[in-house]
């Protein structure tokens, strides 16, 4: 099954990508853990990058699709299933990945949009902070990826609406009780995606999007 998360910072899109891709049995793939690699390894595409991940802005589009292209190969020779978390984050690369994913006959057959307050999300990433350092945890830098999301982030959860594959989970409850209702909305969606193969989901419009709670404009 081929599942993306679209969700503001602290949400929950790496607690939950790695419950839900456990349980598919596919590769969580997540932009920022490979990013930030990159920077521990000092390769010339993590000093590229650095100064973007500590001020909490976007790293380049071309980069991170290179990137993404890359995980996405790799993931199709594993039998095609992937749960993607931090991209798209802008309406240019979830352009490119649909492309991208037409070529290579995987687009997404769910994005899953946790939706939480920033009130909250400000709370669990500065309780992260203590405890794991991470160099764009800070309150200024949270903030500045807080607007980011807002501003181009979010605009692209309509798309996938239209597209027909938008599931909606309120993310402000306790990480068990998210991840089960992610899990039981996704396990008919996966039956549906065995029976039908390889056919783009895309076309079955809002009978595919099994929307499980309201998206809140600040989700
Ligand atoms: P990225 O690593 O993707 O960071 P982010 O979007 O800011 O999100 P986080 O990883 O901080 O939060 P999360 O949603 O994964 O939540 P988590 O599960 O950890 O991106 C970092 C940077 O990389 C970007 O700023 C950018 O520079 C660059 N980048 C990445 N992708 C890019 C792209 N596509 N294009 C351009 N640049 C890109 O949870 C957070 C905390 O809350 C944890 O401590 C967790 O234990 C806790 N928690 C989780 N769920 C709950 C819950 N339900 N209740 C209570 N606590 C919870
Ligand atoms: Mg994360």
């Amino acid at each position: 099954m081929r599942v993306l998360m679209i969700a503001p910072p602290g949400a929950g899109k790496g607690t939950q990508g790695a419950l839900i891709a456990a349980h598919l049995g596919v590769p969580h793939i997540a932009t920022g853990d490979l990013l930030r690699d990159h920077v521990a390894r000092q390769t010339g595409l993590g000093r590229a990058v650095r100064q973007h991940l500590e001020r909490g802005e976007l790293v380049p589009d071309e980069i991170v699709l290179e990137m993404v292209r890359e995980a996405a190969v790799a993931a199709k020779a594993a039998g095609g299933g992937y749960v993607l978390d931090g991209v798209p984050r802008n309406m240019t690369q979830a352009r490119a990945l649909y492309l991208m994913g037409r070529e290579l006959g995987m687009t997404a057959q769910v994005a899953l949009h946790l939706v939480a307050d920033d009130h909250e999300l400000m709370r669990r990433l500065l309780a992260r902070a203590a405890l794991e350092g991470r160099s764009d945890d800070t309150e200024v830098v949270i903030r500045r990826r807080l607007s980011l999301y807002r501003e181009v982030t979010h605009p692209i959860v309509a798309w996938y609406a239209e597209r027909g594959i938008l599931l909606s989970v309120d993310a402000m409850r306790p990480v068990e009780q998210v991840a089960r209702e992610i899990l039981t909305a996704l396990e008919p969606m996966r039956d549906a995606a065995q029976m039908q193969g390889a056919i783009d989901f895309t076309s079955l419009g809002a009978s595919f999007g099994h929307t499980t709670s309201a998206a809140s404009p600040s989700g």
